[in-house]
């Protein structure tokens, strides 16, 4: 349970377009604490774009550049860490960043992820003809996994800065228990 787990750190998940970047920075500048997305971590120890690494090497050597990622994580305190979508889905991450981190999830249906991704094109695995029937398929295939988050925060109906309130007061009471 939490209160036997060291909360040192917060970590978002979700699927893509949640907001896990944008809302990881505004909690990481309240708490004062380092931010830090998987993503941009991988990309610059490879030199190139996740989308490059997809193209280049593919799929499974990124996931294990995330999985390498997710293990160093283990020696940060004080830090927000923004997670790539994907991330979840292997079990070994998650037990990982549950040890040191409350991990929260950023929640949205398919269709209002759908609206926030669709004039992006530096993800892969939506470069597809239907990429609204995609986003439903991985989220349904991944919901299973977000759903073992510490915490669940729906971000469709509230701007992101009432989102990182959430997403802190969720932090603060966690370090008020278990201190
Ligand atoms: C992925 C999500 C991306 C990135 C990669 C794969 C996924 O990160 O890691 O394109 O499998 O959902 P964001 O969730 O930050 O877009």
């Amino acid at each position: 349970m939490l209160a036997t787990r060291r909360i040192e750190n917060l970590a978002l998940i979700g699927f893509m377009g949640t907001g896990k970047s944008s809302v990881g920075r505004l909690v990481a500048d309240a708490l004062h604490f380092t931010f830090l997305d998987t993503d941009h971590v991988i990309e610059s120890r490879a030199g190139k774009t996740v989308r490059e690494i997809f193209e280049e090497e593919g799929e499974p050597v990124f996931r294990e550049l995330e999985r390498g990622v997710v293990e160093e994580l283990t020696r940060r305190k004080k830090t927000v860490i923004a997670t790539g979508g994907g991330l979840p889905a292997n079990e070994a991450n998650m037990t990982s960043l549950k040890r040191h981190a409350l991990v929260v999830c950023l929640w949205a249906s398919p269709e209002k992820i759908y609206e926030r991704v669709r004039s992006q094109s530096h993800r892969p695995l939506l470069n597809e003809p239907e990429p609204l029937e995609q986003i439903r398929r991985l989220l349904a295939e991944r919901e299973p996994y977000y759903r073992q988050a510490d915490v669940l925060v729906n971000t469709e109906l509230r701007p992101l800065r009432e989102v990182a309130g959430q997403v802190i007061h969720q932090f603060r009471l966690v370090q008020t228990v278990s201190r």
